[in-house]
Order: structure tokens, then C-alpha cells, then sequence
């Protein structure tokens, strides 16, 4: 059995993801965090997550360590906020504890510091702003239609939920990665992010993106390739979460015997090129 830790557990991804956990035969719950002085510490995490009481306590994340070595956790799956998610990388991969991260806005410099902890302490580790399949398919797609359309204008828009905090998404962003880094363009110069006023004509360089927000959209991800007469879009639409949540239930099996020190993709959980 692979003992799973969870923060965020009242989330919405994180709720879903303790069901999710509960239904497989290979693995359990045996930690489930929240913030820090959570006022659900103390409430059962299965009735939280609104399935039948799992017998583990919610806890507040400033108790983070003394519950990862007391559980015997071997992944700790994060789907928080990225500055909280790096405190609680360094805290799991300090006790040893692989992870898998799906949380998304990282800088850089916040993204740098999640990979030396897992460098240092060689653990195990899956970090990934779109977990779902397709979305990767996706990512592999555009890393060919790239080279073949280099001279297209590209535009990426992306839309969600009302209530998602960071834009434009980690997966909008992974995917202008994706294209800059095929056609040997510098992600500083190229990103055009949002366009108002008098912005002058558009580079043929520049890969523009863009954020919608609303209602309850689950996570849609749009690439125009414009050429002079006609225009190729590749699009993604997340209907649920659940398809995240079947990524993430991949990404736990694959961890725990994941190549050590290093941060794998989704490209190698699937066994994708
Ligand atoms: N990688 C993917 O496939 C994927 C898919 C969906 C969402 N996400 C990302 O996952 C993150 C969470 O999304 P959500 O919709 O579940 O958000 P949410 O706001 O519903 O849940 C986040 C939870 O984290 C908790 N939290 C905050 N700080 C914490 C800490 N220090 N320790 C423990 N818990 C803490 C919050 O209280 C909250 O319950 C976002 O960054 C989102 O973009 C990624």
C-alpha cells in the first residue's frame, strides 16, 4: 500500500483527490493537511471530502513534520498555493517523503528552490501544472506543429473558473514554453501578456497570451497558429477535475520507484516522448 499525504484537503482538487484515493486498492490516506491553524484540524477527512469518515484527522500545517514522520507518509500530493506549496516541498523532501505537486504560479526562483530540495534530499518527485492526460498529449502536439508553423502568428487564451487566483495558468504557460523553447525564441522577449491601448503592430515573434475568467469553466487551453489565409487552433477543454485526479492517481503509483533527485514530468509518468 503507498501511503499518501495529502495538504490542501479541503480543496477542491484535494477533496477529490482523498475519494479518489479511497476507491484504489493500492494505496491509502494516512495524512490529510491544511493551512496553518486550520479550523477544520481535528474534523475527519473523509466526511470533509464527503465520503464515509476515513478514521484521519485533518491537521494545520504547522504541524506538517511531526505528521509526515508520525503517518509513515511516502507521497505527499499538494495541490495548495505556491508559496505554501514550496515551504511544504522542503519539509516533505527534508523528511524523505517523495511528492507529487500539481499546484501551479511558481516563479522561477520558487520553482528553482522545489528543485534543489528534491536535488538534496533525493527523493522522488512529479511536478506538473496540468496533470491531466490529454493536456499532455496536447504538449506534445504543439512541440511538432511548432517547427512546422514557426513563421504563424501564435496566440495561446486560456479560460477558467471565477475563482482560480493566478494567470495566466500554469498550463497556458507551460505550452508558450513548449513553443518558445521549439522555435529558439527567449520566453523574457517573446510573451506578450493581455494587449490594451495603442500597442503598435504585432511581431511575428511575440506569442501572445491571454486569460478569461468565469463562472465555473474547468480549464480551457486554446492555440492559434495564423498564417496569411488560414488559421490552425489546437484546443483542450477540461470537462471535470476527475481528469486531473486520474493523472494524479498515475503520478502517486509512479514516484515511489521515480528516478531519485531529480523532478520527473507527466511526459514520463505516461511514458509519453
Ligand atoms: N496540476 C493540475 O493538474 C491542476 C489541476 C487543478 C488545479 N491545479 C492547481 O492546484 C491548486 C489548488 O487548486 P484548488 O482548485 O484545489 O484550490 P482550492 O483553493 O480549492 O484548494 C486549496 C487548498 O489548499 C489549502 N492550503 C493553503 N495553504 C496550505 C498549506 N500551507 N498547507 C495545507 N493546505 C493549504 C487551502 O486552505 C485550500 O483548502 C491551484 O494552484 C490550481 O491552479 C492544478
Amino acid at each position: 500500500m503507498i501511503k499518501v499525504a495529502v495538504t490542501g484537503a479541503a480543496g477542491r482538487m484535494g477533496s477529490g483527490i482523498i475519494r479518489r484515493i479511497t476507491q484504489q486498492d493500492d494505496m491509502e490516506v494516512v495524512a490529510a493537511i491544511e493551512i496553518p491553524n486550520s479550523p477544520l484540524a481535528g474534523k475527519d477527512a473523509g466526511l470533509q471530502a464527503g465520503i464515509d469518515e476515513l478514521g484521519i484527522e485533518i491537521v494545520g500545517a504547522e504541524k506538517l513534520e511531526e505528521t509526515l514522520k508520525a503517518s509513515g507518509a511516502e507521497v505527499l500530493v499538494d495541490f495548495t498555493i505556491a508559496p505554501a506549496a514550496v515551504e511544504t516541498i522542503r519539509i516533505a523532501t527534508s523528511c524523505g517523503v517523495n511528492v507529487v505537486v500539481g499546484t501551479t504560479g511558481f516563479s522561477d526562483e520558487q520553482m528553482a528552490e522545489n528543485i534543489k530540495n528534491v536535488k538534496e534530499n533525493n527523493v522522488g518527485a512529479v511536478i506538473s501544472s496540468n496533470m491531466a492526460i490529454g493536456v499532455n498529449v496536447f504538449f506534445n502536439t504543439l512541440k511538432k506543429l511548432a517547427p512546422l508553423l514557426y513563421d504563424y502568428d501564435i496566440e495561446i487564451i486560456e479560460a477558467h473558473h471565477n475563482q482560480k487566483k493566478d494567470a495566466p495558468s500554469g498550463t497556458a504557460m507551460t505550452a508558450f514554453e513548449v513553443i518558445a523553447n521549439e522555435l529558439d525564441r527567449d520566453p523574457e522577449e517573446v510573451g506578450v501578456y493581455g494587449r490594451k491601448g495603442l500597442v503598435g503592430k504585432r511581431t511575428s515573434e511575440e506569442i501572445g497570451v491571454h486569460a478569461v475568467r468565469g463562472g465555473d469553466i474547468v480549464g480551457d487551453h486554446t492555440v492559434m497558429f495564423v498564417g496569411e489565409g488560414e488559421r490552425l487552433e489546437v484546443k483542450h477543454q477540461a470537462h471535470t477535475r476527475e481528469v486531473f485526479i486520474a493523472g494524479v492517481i498515475r503520478a502517486i503509483r509512479y514516484v515511489p520507484a521515480a528516478e531519485k533527485g531529480i523532478v520527473s514530468s507527466m511526459n514520463d509518468v505516461l511514458g509519453l516522448e
